[in-house]
């Protein structure tokens, strides 16, 4: 079979390593991949968002099935698209998608089908929500609707930093149209999970827990990223809590996606924050995470081409989906100054001294190839990766991984997996 991987960061990396394992798969194109995928994939200057251009390419290049990865395309409808076509794909379309690409949509899904969650108001005028923070509980929570690159979501310790956070988003426009309508919502703490899971309308069948490491800086100081590192399983995660999660959470998800007539099929995320009043979503993605893949794909067991080719025809419920004990980690080795400013194009050497040292994968995210040499090209370049029998085994792998990787001004989080909650 002749798959088209769409994306080219380190999850598409982790999807595209994990495909090429499959007997089933004879070859992988990915679009626009980056310079590890390369090793691996043929790579198609397409940019992940150019619907029509993906569209026409997998028809000429006559590809089996396209497997759909970040959240912006298929928002956009290119599951839509490559179907219409007749072109098998994976992933929600665009009905669907919305589970992400608006936080109002998916608030009041929640709200209307009693899945637990924090309270909200929604705001399409800036002088009615500042109104409405005068009489708030501090802290509190500002979310644009769209998508922004995962940095749509303020926390505001005073009512200032509220008020800024609304001038910004509904009147600067920094987040553009995304930030037309707002969220704001009850400020909620405790440990949070996150949890993947495959579904084609019919079945959930939830993946290994995986806990992601927003901050730049170790514990937890600095600004927001894209993920500075995971680490699978989480500590709290246990049988209890996925028993009222699949209750509670999963199933009624599920079910309420298909009520509204948009069932979802593919890999819905489920963002979760475990309160002392139970657990409640944070968030709904519906796509793998990022950095959360490379740490849940090293532990499946199971064929991922097959697991997809089952959600296509709605027959998750005949797969045997196996996951391996232990533990795996990701570090993420960022580019100095990211998540501001940074710079590109240092050599990157100490990958295959990495790998050597076994059971490490390192999944390249900005990474491109110039002139044979392995260069970075983004603010997270590589993700080293470790599978081992323990969570606290594969900690110390990945940082032996890391330390055998270099290039100029690298920086790393020293406390992935390394956080306890009691
Ligand atoms: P999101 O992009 O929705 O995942 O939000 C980013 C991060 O903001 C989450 O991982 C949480 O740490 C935090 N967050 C989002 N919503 C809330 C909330 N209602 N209460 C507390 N923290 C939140
Ligand atoms: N790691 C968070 C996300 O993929 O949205």
């Amino acid at each position: 079979m002749k798959v088209l991987v769409v994306g080219g960061g380190g999850r598409e990396h982790t999807i595209v390593w994990k495909l090429s394992q499959s007997p089933k798969v004879d070859k992988i194109y990915c679009a626009p991949g980056n310079a590890g995928i390369a090793a691996l994939a043929e790579c198609v200057a397409i940019k992940a968002t150019d619907v029509e251009a993906m569209v026409d390419f997998a028809v000429k290049a006559q590809i089996d099935m396209v497997m759909v990865a970040p959240d912006d395309p298929l928002v956009l409808g290119m599951v839509d698209a490559m179907e219409a076509k007749g072109i098998r794909a994976f992933g929600p379309r665009a009905n669907a998608a919305i589970i992400e690409g608006s936080k109002v949509f998916s608030k009041d899904l929640m709200k209307k089908y009693n899945i637990p969650t924090a309270k909200y108001e929604v705001f399409d005028n800036a002088d009615a929500a500042i109104a409405y923070l005068q009489t708030a509980p501090i802290p509190t929570v500002i979310k644009a609707e769209g998508l922004a690159l995962g940095k749509g979501v303020i926390i505001a310790q005073t009512l200032d930093e509220a008020e800024k956070a609304v001038h910004e988003m509904m009147e600067d426009k920094v987040f553009g149209n995304a930030g037309s309508r707002i969220v704001i919502e009850e400020f909620l703490t405790g440990p949070e999970v996150s949890v993947l899971a495959f579904t084609d309308g019919k079945t959930i069948k939830p993946m290994v827990s995986a806990q992601d490491h927003k901050r730049a800086y170790d514990n937890d100081e600095g600004l927001n990223t894209g993920g500075m590192g995971t680490f699978s399983p989480s500590r709290i995660y246990d049988e209890k809590m996925a028993e009222e999660c699949m209750k509670n959470i999963f199933l009624p998800t599920m079910d309420a996606m298909n009520a509204e007539g948009r069932t979802f099929k593919g890999v819905l995320y489920f963002g979760l924050m475990a309160t002392k009043d139970g657990v409640k979503v944070i968030e709904y993605n519906c796509r793998f995470g990022d950095p959360e893949t490379q740490v849940v794909l090293p532990r499946l067991e199971s064929d991922l081409y097959e697991i997809f080719d089952a959600i296509i025809d709605e027959r998750l419920d005949t797969v045997d989906i196996k996951w391996r004990d232990g533990g795996a980690v990701c570090v993420v080795a960022a580019s100095g100054g990211y998540p501001v400013k940074y710079e590109s194009g240092s050599e990157i050497t100490g990958i295959e001294a990495a790998e050597a040292l076994g059971d490490i994968t390192v999944f390249h995210a900005g990474t491109k190839c110039i002139d044979g040499k392995v260069v970075t090209a983004g603010g997270r370049v590589l993700g080293v990766t470790a599978v081992a029998e323990s969570l606290d085994a594969a900690i110390k792998k990945a940082y032996e991984g890391v330390e055998k990787v270099h290039f100029d001004k690298m920086h790393y989080r020293k406390d992935i997996g390394i956080k306890k909650y009691n």
